[in-house]
């Protein structure tokens, strides 16, 4: 069985081929960070346009690199969503042109469902299973049941991991994207230097908040005279320290909460960008450890955004019978636990 998968949700245009037996025979991956740099962030319009020149090309690319024709596929999956609309349509009609073209099935990935699966990609991870999504646009604490099955049980009030490195670093002016700019300066810096809030520590649940750390970077960079190099290291540091920190803390409650909820269930598995860093690794790595859990981490490449995921999940819902119709619509917004109630203290000033 070979699946083809198309990501153009964010800022990267991605075509990827794997088999039911865990192979991933291309992986194509583009990266729009140049288009967006002068920006200091994402453009959707600028996206939109990149994928639209793009997406055929990748796709050409990834099918080479496979060595195999369209007749070959036994089904095609692209993200339908959630993500920057623009982008989500051109992948989604290219998926949908091929499915047509050739006669295939179609799968639209729901682009979270793509991180939540990839570890049954690299290895034998059965359900139930806890994750730990922490990317630019979520950041999320998931009981995974089944494909498609999802219970939330944390989320963000305010900003997703992602973006509260994406802020930081651009406060520290090392530029977008930010976490891996600030893992690389981190490696020099002293995380003990500046005193930063752990947000959410001691509260019931495990729902996060990192605007207050956030702005807790600003004020402390206020009070210096001139940022030094030393400073941005040790800022960079502290920082990840304390993002690392607060992600363990929040998922020790997680742990206990689905240990009750889900006895069976044995792993830890982390996915999104944010994934790929080393430190919160570490921490989480200490966490499983002590609680008995098994952590997966997926490579590095597989954390950030990539085809391979969506191909996979499109696979892992073909051989269910799950395909859908060329009329699918895109979604800018697609949650995994459409029922989950709001986050505790969601709008609420603590
Ligand atoms: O999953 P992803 O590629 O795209 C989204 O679906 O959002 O995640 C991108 C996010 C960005 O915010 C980026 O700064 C962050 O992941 N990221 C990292 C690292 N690599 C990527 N954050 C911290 N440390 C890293 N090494
Ligand atoms: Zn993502």
């Amino acid at each position: 069985m070979l699946v083809l998968g198309i990501e153009t949700s964010c800022d990267e245009t991605a075509a990827a081929v794997v088999s039911d037996d865990r192979r991933i025979l291309a992986n194509v991956v583009l990266s729009q960070i140049a288009a967006h740099q002068p920006y200091g962030g994402i453009v959707p319009e600028v996206a939109a346009r990149a994928h639209l020149d793009a997406t055929d090309v990748i796709v050409g690319q990834a099918m080479a690199e496979a060595g195999i024709g369209f007749g070959d596929l036994s089904a095609v999956a692209a993200t339908a969503g959630p993500g920057l609309i623009g982008g989500v349509l051109v992948g989604a009609m290219t998926g949908k042109a091929i499915a047509l073209a050739s006669h295939l099935p179609f799968v639209a990935v729901n682009h979270l469902e793509g991180h939540a699966l990839t570890a049954r990609l690299i290895g034998e991870v059965p359900f139930p299973y806890l994750l730990l999504l922490i990317s630019g646009g979520h950041c999320q604490l998931l009981a995974v049941e089944g494909v498609g099955r999802y219970r939330r049980l944390g989320t963000t009030i305010d900003d997703a991991l992602g973006e509260a490195f994406d802020k930081t670093a651009k406060l520290l002016g090392l530029g977008y994207p930010g976490g891996p700019k600030i893992e690389a300066k981190a490696g020099a810096g002293d995380p003990k230097r500046f005193d930063l809030p752990r947000p959410m520590r001691g509260r019931p649940g495990c729902d996060f908040s990192f605007s207050g750390l956030k702005t807790s970077v600003r004020r402390t960079l206020e009070t210096l005279n001139e940022v030094s190099e030393t400073d941005i290291a040790d800022m960079a540091a502290s920082f990840q320290l304390a993002a690392a920190e607060t992600l363990a803390e929040r998922s020790r409650n997680a742990i206990s909460m689905f240990k009750e909820s889900h006895p069976t269930g044995r792993h830890l598995v982390v996915a999104g960008g944010v994934a790929a860093n080393r430190c919160i690794g570490g921490a989480l790595a200490e966490l499983a450890t002590a609680e008995g859990m098994t952590l997966v981490v997926p490579p590095a490449n597989l954390c950030t955004d990539n085809g391979a995921m969506i191909a996979w999940a499109g696979l892992e819902r073909f051989r269910l019978g799950m395909t859908d119709g060329l009329d699918f619509k895109a979604r800018p917004r697609w949650p995994l636990d459409p029922d989950a109630p709001p986050a505790a203290f969601a709008g609420v000033k603590a």
